[in-house]
């Protein structure tokens, strides 16, 4: 069933699995199904090797479910080939990685305004819309430096802008302080709970639980399937 406009993502009995060189079936989720609501702020958390990258994957449209349905923003992206995917990644995903992933050879403004080109903006609106989001996550005067002139927490916030640049249907962090020390890390989720607050749907794996307390709603996995607490 077509999900309700407000659902920006649906999962229906979603499953992956993995058949290595080795042959040997890993079947990585089991058969997910949760909907999240435009706005909604959500942690994955679940132990090491519970299907948390895997169920990420999918949702940021890096990777198709072996079965069951995803519709992401009204569009069922589960059977589009490489290409189309890609296309909708592009589009309707914004992506926070732990490790930053800045290309290091580009000032912070280039950064930002490499991934607008592929939008088919022109380079003044990119220089525009860059110094915008630069601004943003409030660091306007380092637009001319490179990745490593910045620490860390400066870094992230500039992937964290970087992600913002196609106004993203879904922001995706997968363990977005998990390469930062305990203040900065707040620093950066400060700025991921200003960003749900204006309205962002915004969605963290971690397994932090720290991490996890600033969001709304958890979905715990375990062992490839949805945890749900046993009733009392
Ligand atoms: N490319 C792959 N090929 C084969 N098996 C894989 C592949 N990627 C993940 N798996 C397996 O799928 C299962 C889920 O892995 P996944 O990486 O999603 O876990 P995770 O919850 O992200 O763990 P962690 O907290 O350690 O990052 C694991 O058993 C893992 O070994
Ligand atoms: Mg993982």
């Amino acid at each position: 069933m077509p999900p309700d406009p407000d659902d920006i993502v649906r999962l229906e009995q979603v499953t992956k699995i993995y058949t290595p060189a080795a042959k040997v079936e890993v079947p990585a989720l089991r058969g997910v199904s949760f909907t999240i609501r435009r706005g909604e702020y959500v942690a994955i958390v679940g132990p090491s090797g519970s299907g948390k990258s895997t169920l990420l994957n999918i949702l940021g449209c890096l990777d198709r479910p072996t079965s069951g349905t995803y519709w992401l923003d009204g569009r069922n992206v589960s059977e589009l080939d490489d290409d189309a995917l890609s296309d909708i990644r592009g589009q309707r995903i914004g992506f926070v990685f732990q490790s930053f992933n800045l290309i290091h050879t580009q000032t912070v403004l280039e950064n930002l305004e490499t991934p607008l080109f592929y939008q088919g903006l022109r380079a003044p609106q990119r220089h525009a819309l860059a110094l915008r989001l630069i601004e943003k996550v409030g660091l306007a005067d380092r637009g001319r430096h490179f990745p490593h002139e910045l620490s860390g927490g400066q870094q992230q916030r500039v992937a964290i802008a970087r992600a913002l640049a196609n106004d993203p249907a879904v922001l995706l962090a997968d363990e977005p302080t998990g390469n930062l020390d305990s203040q900065t890390g707040q620093m950066i989720l400060g700025l991921l709970d200003q960003l749900n607050a204006d309205g962002r749907t915004v969605i963290i794996v971690t397994h932090d639980l720290n991490v996890a307390r600033h969001c709304h709603r958890y979905i715990e996995m375990r062992d490839g399937l949805i945890h749900t607490e046993p009733a009392a």
